[in-house]
């Protein structure tokens, strides 16, 4: 049983959210809606100005914008990928905030 469990959840995991880092390149992200979605997401981890919570800041982070977009995506060991849980549209808007003030 559990084995099966296992294959519908990755069934699950490859259809849906987002996968196509140039495709969230290619979106206008809107700032504020950014700022809602980094609020309730990534503050507790990162700080609210991305100053570093329990972890490390994004502040002064050196990644270039396609490779903060797959962390985001795919996640790293000690953090989640939020590829399921955002949408491409919430992913570019996430980036805008993080451009606009915390990078
Ligand atoms: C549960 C805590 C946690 C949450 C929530 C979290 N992160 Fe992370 N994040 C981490 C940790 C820990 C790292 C350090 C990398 C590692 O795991 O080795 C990291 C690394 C990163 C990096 C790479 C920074 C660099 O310069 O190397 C980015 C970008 C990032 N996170 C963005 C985000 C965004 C955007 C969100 C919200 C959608 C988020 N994180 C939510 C824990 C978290």
């Amino acid at each position: 049983m559990r084995g099966w469990v296992g294959v519908i959840l990755v069934g699950l995991a490859a259809c849906g959210g987002s996968t196509d880092v140039d495709a969230i390149l290619a979106l206008e992200g809107d700032v504020g809606s950014g700022k809602i979605i980094y609020t309730s997401r990534c503050s507790l981890c990162h700080g609210e100005q991305g100053e570093g919570g329990t972890t490390i800041p994004l502040q002064g982070s050196v990644l270039p914008r396609d490779e903060i977009v797959s962390i985001i995506l795919a996640g790293t060991t000690d953090m989640q990928g939020f590829r399921d849980i955002l949408s491409d549209q919430e992913v570019a808007d996430l980036l805008a905030h993080l451009e606009d003030g915390i990078l």
